[in-house]
């Protein structure tokens, strides 16, 4: 198959789930051609940047960090929303930097998040049933049979969202609010758990008095880039082929075809069958890819994935984005890892504590904290004990203070809270509290990896 021709419409030959069926073709087809003529998001020069970074990553000398909303939705889309999201992203990073002492690598999955796979092609409530709710670039959320009929005009509004999105987050990377002085800064926001708020404050306080020392001594924080600004991705899942295909273009420097519609793109858990549309795309674009990995993805089906997807064995390439569940990790993942490492390959491998630990508590889907901490610890030793570096986390989150995920710190969400402010438009997410949680439990994780890994042990204390 890797040697077949390929094009940026080459998947249209081959088999394809879970796209939806738009009528007339010819409305979807006039609304692809009109996306092919307009500015891409990002630049080939950019993904090659990041895959340089993952390659970083790859080697064991930087982490990965990804995450945002299961799906971005066209009714929260406010300058707040983005802020909060980038601030506590910000404070995450600076902690596994910090405090697990690692260059991160920041990806956020935002700025085109908006497809999303579903397990079943209806959904009934009562006596209705009607197409199951496919993302806002697809249908309407709301309930009734013309809300959520595909409409292909809806692509247009989502490359208008994403492009919004870009541009405001591409200000605070650069245009002085990701400065390093400001570390402090980013705690503002509604009141927090005390207890992280402490630690982070604590945190801070040592980058501030770092940066201080470093004045004092005469090295100007200031003239360096690194200091003032920050490398901030998109990434998405790459569903609606149509779509990808219409942002799909020659990069001019390197005569090489580039994804446009965001940095990196994923492959999800249910479309990644080595021989279908998906994985056919994916192959021919020079970005950066992941692939999500869930319980049902054999050893030699990986294999197989990694030479259609990375041919060329090129660092940070590919990513693997690790979703078993947090009491499956040790049944499936050693065997990946082994597989890959016998066969020389060196990858991203991520975790995503999120989709193999999602519940049901009465009408809401969640995930309890519990399972999520639990998955990243499983995943942390079984690196640990096949000799590789967890290399990074992805995570459905958002900076506001939702109730999706119980359980987490001081104000832990119990099942009794969902319903308070239980408002994602897909999975459950961790709020801000939770997710820097998650930032620090993982640094303490990171740490212990560098110190295991390191020629230096740290002398016992007698
Ligand atoms: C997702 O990331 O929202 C998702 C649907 O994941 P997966 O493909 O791993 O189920
Ligand atoms: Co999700």
């Amino acid at each position: 198959m890797s040697h077949e021709r390929w094009t940026p419409g080459s998947w249209r030959e081959k088999p394809v789930q879970q796209m939806p069926a738009y009528e007339p073709a010819e409305a979807l087809a006039a609304v692809e051609r009109q996306l092919a003529g307009f500015p891409p998001l990002v630049f080939a020069g950019e993904a090659r940047k990041l895959k340089t970074a993952l390659a970083k990553v790859a080697s064991g000398d930087a982490f990965l960090l990804q995450g945002g909303d299961c799906a971005e939705s066209f009714a929260e889309h406010s300058a707040d929303n983005i802020r909060d999201f980038f601030r506590v992203f910000l404070q995450m990073a600076v902690v596994l930097t910090f405090a697990g002492a690692s260059p991160v690598v920041k990806v956020g999955r935002i700025a085109g998040q908006f497809a999303k796979p579903r397990s079943a092609p209806t959904e009934r409530i009562g006596d209705a049933e009607w197409a199951s709710y496919r993302g806002d670039i697809v249908n309407d959320i709301a309930f009734d049979e013309e809300s959520r009929r595909p409409d292909p005009r809806r692509q247009l509004e989502a490359y208008r969202q994403s492009a919004a999105t870009l541009n405001l987050l591409r200000a605070f990377a650069t245009g002085g609010y990701a400065n390093l002085d400001n570390v402090h800064r980013w705690m503002l926001g509604y009141a927090r758990d005390p207890a992280q708020a402490s630690r982070y404050v604590e945190l801070a306080d040592r980058i501030t008095e770092t940066l201080s020392f470093m004045r004092a001594i005469g090295i100007n924080p200031e003239m360096h880039q690194e200091m003032r600004t920050t490398d901030f991705y998109t990434s998405h899942e790459a569903l609606l082929l149509g779509f990808e295909e219409a942002f799909t273009r020659v990069d001019s420097t390197s005569g090489e075809w580039y994804a446009t519609s965001g940095h990196m793109l994923w492959i999800g858990d249910r479309t990644r069958q080595s021989d279908h549309a998906h994985v056919e795309y994916a192959r021919g674009i020079r970005n950066p890819i992941g692939l999500k990995c869930g319980p049902s993805l054999k050893a030699d089906d990986l294999l197989r994935l990694a030479d259609i997807l990375d041919p060329a064995r090129e660092p940070g390439r590919l990513t693997l984005i690790c979703r078993f569940g947090a009491d499956k990790v040790g049944d499936h993942l050693p065997a990946l890892i082994r597989a890959m490492t016998r066969e020389g390959r060196t990858v991203v491998w991520s975790c995503d504590p999120m989709h193999g630990n999602t519940v049901k508590s009465g009408n809401y889907k969640t995930r309890p904290f519990e399972l999520i901490v639990g998955e990243i610890e499983n995943f942390f030793a079984v690196h640990q004990a096949e000799g590789t570096h967890a290399g990074g986390l992805h995570l459905e989150m958002t900076g506001k203070d939702v109730t999706e995920c119980t359980g987490g710190g001081a104000r832990s969400v119990s099942d009794a809270d969902l319903q308070d402010r239980y408002h994602t438009y897909c999975d459950p997410r961790l709020n801000a509290d939770q997710a820097l949680e998650v930032a620090f439990m993982t640094a303490e994780l990171i740490k212990r990896e560098r110190l295991l890994r390191g020629a230096v042990l740290p002398v016992a204390a007698e």
